[in-house]
């Protein structure tokens, strides 16, 4: 059934069966390759968002999730499906400008600059510019001694990692000499807050409901779980977790960068001072008292570069999601964090994670299983 919703091939079959990296591979991507190291690859099911249906392929070992996801995905299928938008795909260069003796000066001269310095960081990315994206907007920011330039790059399609880097070497001499100080650290950072990703899910409350409990006393228990997340960090970190668990597993299975999405994320959430939860759960005021919940966090994946070029089984799972941009894969990993998080309070919020959320692996939804290829014709997948 998957080969064939996911038209799939006899070689995406062996993709599948073999992780799409060989050890070959592996020694032209790292250093010291000694193999490759593989983790289950599992589809979730269910998946509406902006209205489209959509496979999603995520890597994880920890049982349950794909599961859990799947069954979330269910419930707000029923409320409509996950309503998604990305911010453009802006990520930011940092260039850290030392022994500075007039910060607010040099924040002065830098900003009389910025078209000078902007053009100069089109000349670096010719290419970029070429599909619509490149350095958009500086931002000067002073410290005692220290001044640090942000140079937010509109990347397209690729996480941009690379990108951002180029730039803020090529500019930072220049930089330098502007603020009257030295050159010190050049690198994007990770708390990329103008690539941010919001997702919304409706679920009414009937379908919430489980074997003992009716819908609304399990959307009073979800919101009661979202406060105690909002009101305690060591609340809020598991709580978060429970998101990373969709998160990173479409991140893992495109073959982005999980480190930096995992980097932006926990920032994100600290960002006024306090860890906060990355999704928020309320019951909509109305006669029906829909659950609704609401996602916001960085989210910093391409379909372009990275590991893509080499990674067969990344590229197979971009295919099988349909995605041509990084926006739409953006809303798509967010989704599957909202998901995952309302898995995991609907299980806590009921008969607690080792019965509930933990069981439904055993259960087991009808996820698909992969049956590996037979040597002459590969089988198709029921
Ligand atoms: C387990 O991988 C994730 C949970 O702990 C998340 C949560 O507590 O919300 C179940």
């Amino acid at each position: 059934m998957l080969r064939l919703q996911a038209d799939l091939s006899e070689q995406d079959m062996r993709t599948l069966d073999s992780g799409g990296i060989d050890t070959a591979v592996a020694d032209r991507v790292v250093e010291n390759a000694v193999g490759v190291y593989a983790l289950p690859l599992g589809v979730a099911l269910n998946f509406v968002v902006n209205g489209r249906d959509v496979l999603v392929p995520m890597a994880v070992e920890e049982p349950s999730v794909i599961a859990a996801a799947s069954n979330a995905a269910r419930m707000v299928r029923e409320g409509g499906g996950f309503v998604a938008e990305a911010d453009d795909p802006v990520m930011t260069a940092q260039i850290e400008i030392v022994g500075v003796d007039d910060p607010d000066g040099a924040r002065a001269r830098v900003e009389a600059a910025s078209a000078e310095l902007l053009a100069l960081a089109h000349a670096t990315l010719p290419n970029l510019a070429d599909r619509g994206g490149g350095a958009r907007e500086l931002e000067v920011r002073t410290f005692p001694g220290r001044v640090i330039v942000h140079v937010h790059i509109d990347c397209r399609d690729a996480m941009g990692a690379n990108m951002v880097n180029t730039v803020a070497e090529a500019l930072a001499e220049r930089v330098a000499r502007l603020a009257r100080g030295r050159s010190g650290l050049r690198i994007l950072t990770n708390l990329c807050d103008r690539r941010r990703v919001r997702v919304q899910a409706r679920v009414p409350a009937r379908a919430l409901a489980t074997e003992t409990l009716d819908g609304a006393a399990v959307r009073d228990g979800i919101v009661a779980a979202s406060r105690f997340a909002e009101d305690d960090p060591y609340r809020a970190a598991t709580h978060n977790k429970g998101i990373m668990n969709g998160v990173d597993a479409v991140v893992i299975a495109t073959g982005n960068d999980w480190r930096g999405v995992e980097a932006g994320a926990h920032a994100f959430a600290a960002a006024d001072g306090r860890y906060r939860p990355l999704a928020v759960w309320r019951e909509e005021k109305g006669d029906e008292g829909d659950l609704v919940g609401q996602l916001e966090m960085p989210m910093a994946v391409g379909t372009v570069g990275g590991t893509l070029h080499a990674h067969a089984g990344a590229r197979l799972a971009q295919r099988m999601l349909g995605v041509t941009d990084a926006k739409l894969l953006a809303m798509i990993v967010g989704s599957a964090g909202l998901a995952s998080n309302l898995a995991a309070l609907r299980a806590l919020a009921t008969e607690g994670i080792q019965r509930g959320h933990m069981a439904l692996h055993r259960k087991s939804q009808p996820v698909a299983v992969l049956e590996p290829p037979q040597p002459a014709a590969a089988k198709s997948v029921t």
